[in-house]
């Protein structure tokens, strides 16, 4: 028993500290369920969701709380081969986020996303946008390297997922632009998605507008698809009020 409400304990933390205020769950009226004998209050206002969510400080603050929250995390394996946790990195009040899947060889190395040969046909995308990478918040569902950058394994998603949507959750970006089908299928949390069908029509994240498009490591191995990014692209920009950027 004690051993259970100690891991029930420990993952109300992590999602408080993650900024989580109140949890899905319904309580019953009072009297009805008795708290374990071994619980405290404070563990019963923790899960009934009424301590404050720790929200201060703007948006650089936040993700900053959030970065020293992740630590040098070890709550998956891929701790043990990465050299950097890819954190992310832009403008924290971005109105457009792009989400990558994980950090690769050169990210890994240098600690940020989207740095190697996928990163720099991204920045030309983004500058085709007319914008430049610190307009924008670039970030990965995975934060550290998969050895030989293999596909995320689901128990790597599951440990990582709740820093990506505190990450989002923080910025509050008026679009999101997804890349490559594991980012697609791991943000909306369906794996069926299929990124040639998905791309070009927009999808709901928490009432913020997704648009999926290919990953740029893909368009480097098919370049004839970089039109439809590029047309996925143009749709993003109108939802943001923007022109079309600049035609190349
Ligand atoms: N591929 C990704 O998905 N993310 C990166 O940061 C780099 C390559
Ligand atoms: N398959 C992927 O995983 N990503 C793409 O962008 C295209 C095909």
């Amino acid at each position: 028993m004690t051993v259970a409400v100690e891991e029930i304990k420990s993952l109300l933390r992590f999602y408080q500290a993650l900024g989580f205020g109140d949890l899905p769950i319904t309580v019953s009226p009072a009297g009805k369920a008795a708290p374990a004998e071994d619980m405290q209050q404070g563990d019963a206002e923790v899960i009934m969701g009424v301590l404050p969510a720790d929200q201060t400080g703007d948006k650089d603050d936040q993700l900053r709380g959030l970065r020293d929250y992740i630590g040098d995390c070890q709550r998956c394996k891929l701790s043990k081969q990465r050299k950097c946790i890819v954190f992310g990195s832009g403008n924290a009040g971005a109105r457009l986020m792009f989400i990558g899947e994980a950090p690769g060889k050169e990210e890994d190395l240098q600690g940020l996303p989207f740095v190697g040969d996928a990163g720099m046909l991204l920045t030309r995308l983004i500058e085709k946008m007319g914008l430049k990478r610190d307009d924008v918040y670039i970030a990965n569902i995975i934060k550290c390297r998969p050895p030989v950058n293999r596909d995320p394994e689901e128990e790597e998603v599951a440990a990582c997922r709740g820093f990506i949507e505190k990450q989002i959750a923080i910025i509050r970006p008026t679009v999101i632009m997804t890349l490559g089908r594991i980012a697609l299928q791991s943000l909306m949390n369906s794996p069926d998605l299929k990124i040639t069908a998905a791309r070009g029509h927009f999808l709901d994240y928490k009432g913020i507008p997704v648009m999926p498009t290919f990953h740029p490591a893909y368009l480097l191995r098919n370049p004839r698809d970089k039109m439809l990014t590029w047309s996925d692209a143009q749709k993003v920009l109108a939802r943001l009020g923007l022109s079309a950027g600049v035609k190349k």
